[in-house]
């Protein structure tokens, strides 16, 4: 993954032409992604189109295709292979594309595409809702605005240089109502991440507005740099990594502690285990697990040989020290929620390629009944790319908690690889292969193993 920066902000505070500067100088690429709404608001005024009418325009929308495209990391807008990167620049455009930004289908339809530019190039994105929606994992985000009336002031100067007849009074109205629009729709309301830095540019030229938000850039990205380095002091090596860069000390603790946890469960529940024979006998797999409570990554790891690894979701590392302590020695690592974390997804890889086991819930959430609910596709990408032998895992026990003395079972079912499906890309195709599979074998586990409860 790039470096992204989030550039969010209303209208006319200059967003557009300063971080188009400002990636020039950084050699990032410059997304702007209020082109790509008033493309979609050019189409519709094109066919006639009622801009206010939700289901009339959701309804055309498979009809658009929009691509970005980047000659010289300058970007142009093609609109069902025409360009009109200078055809939406109008004020009429600009009012229409307010309109259509409103409607959520809209908004949903061009998500992907926003999120593929981000994925692979290092940029800076500008809108409304990149910070808080489109990106919500960007390493930047700044939130650039400057008053109503400075911002009038250069946008009718900018309308002047280019014939057009607007008056000030106009523009000002237009942008009042436009930042209200954008600010009070239902989906995705023009608004500040908690993480955002503000920048007002209303007693800034813009030389020294580019320079500020360039220096923000600098100075995230260095902290962002150093933040990674210092998790790695905190965890110098894996806690559960064998070899020859093991750290006795966290080798014992993560055992000890896996032992001790086991001894608490022995007391605690009744476990049973069924089909350990399947475990694969060396490291680098992948145990998928249906997910029934916070004991599920112990029980899971007890029969397996050799270091183990898992995912818990970012915010059990930073409550209680202890705890986040435990989870560490017990070899969590954090994802975060929501938003495809690519860097937990890498890490997942990078963990099996070393010979570690790594589990997977596969549903995202914890099951309260027991049913296995739906396959995401984190799983099955992290299966496409790692081709390792995939072990579904079911836990079942009675109720919708575990209680003292419950009886659980934890059945382990025989291992595939995405291969042997024929899953062997990232392909929709591929990781649709994978995910049925694992939704058919956790279903069987559990049907199989309920029913000796
Ligand atoms: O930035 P701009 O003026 O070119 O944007 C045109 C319209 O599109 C604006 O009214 C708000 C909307 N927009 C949006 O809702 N979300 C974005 N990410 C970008 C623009």
């Amino acid at each position: 993954m790039g470096i992204n920066v989030a550039l969010d902000g209303p209208s006319g505070a200059g967003k557009s032409s300063i971080a188009k500067k400002a990636a020039a100088s950084l050699g990032y690429i410059y997304v702007d992604t209020g082109a790509i709404y008033r493309s979609v608001a050019l189409f519709m005024l094109r066919n006639n189109v009622d801009i206010k009418n939700k289901e009339e325009v959701s309804a055309k929308l498979s009809e658009i295709d929009v691509k970005l495209e980047y000659k010289d990391k300058t970007q142009v807008v093609v609109l069902n292979g025409e360009d009109v990167s200078e055809l939406i620049r109008t004020p009429e455009i600009s009012m229409a594309a307010s309109a259509v930004s409103a409607i959520p289908e809209v908004r949903t339809f061009l998500l992907d595409l926003q999120r593929n530019i981000a994925r692979e190039n290092n940029i800076i994105m500008d809108g409304r809702d990149i910070g808080t929606v489109v990106l919500p994992n960007a390493q930047v985000k700044i939130f650039l605005t400057a008053s109503a009336e400075e911002r009038a002031k250069r946008r009718f100067k900018e309308l002047q240089e280019k014939g057009d007849k607007s008056t000030y009074e106009e523009v000002l109205k237009d942008i009042i109502q436009r930042d209200y629009n954008d600010a009070h729709r239902e989906t995705a309301p023009l608004k500040q991440a908690e993480d955002a830095v503000l920048v007002d540019t209303s007693d800034m030229d813009f030389d020294r507005s580019v320079e500020k938000i360039i220096s923000v850039i600098k100075e995230k990205t260095a902290e962002e740099k150093l933040q990674k380095k210092k998790e790695h002091e905190l965890m110098p090596i894996d806690p559960v990594e064998p070899g020859k860069n093991v750290n006795c000390f966290l080798w014992i603790v993560h055992q000890l502690f896996r032992f001790l946890v086991w001894i608490a469960y022995k007391i605690w529940y009744k476990v049973e285990y069924v089909g350990t024979e399947n475990c694969p006998k060396g490291g680098g797999n992948m145990y998928v697990c249906t997910h029934r409570s916070y004991a599920d990554p112990v029980l899971v790891s007890i029969p397996v040989r050799g270091p183990f690894r898992f995912m818990a979701k970012e915010e059990l590392f930073k409550g209680n020290i202890f705890f986040k302590w435990l989870i560490i020695a017990l070899g969590a690592f954090p994802i975060k929620r929501g938003n495809g974390d690519t860097e937990a997804i890498e890490k997942s890889i990078r963990t099996m390629k070393k010979g570690r086991n790594f589990l997977i819930f596969p549903e995202g959430t914890r099951s309260r009944d027991g049913k296995v609910g739906k396959i995401r596709s984190g799983a099955a990408l992290i299966g496409a790319v790692s081709q390792t032998n995939i072990v579904p895992v079911a836990i079942c026990f009675e109720g919708r908690k575990l209680k003292f003395r419950s009886r659980i079972i934890v059945a382990f079912g025989k291992s595939f690889t995405p291969a042997e499906l024929g899953a062997d890309s990232t392909s929709p195709r591929c990781l649709k292969l994978i995910k049925n599979k694992i939704s058919q074998e956790l279903n069987n586990l559990v049907n199989e193993n309920v029913k000796k409860l």
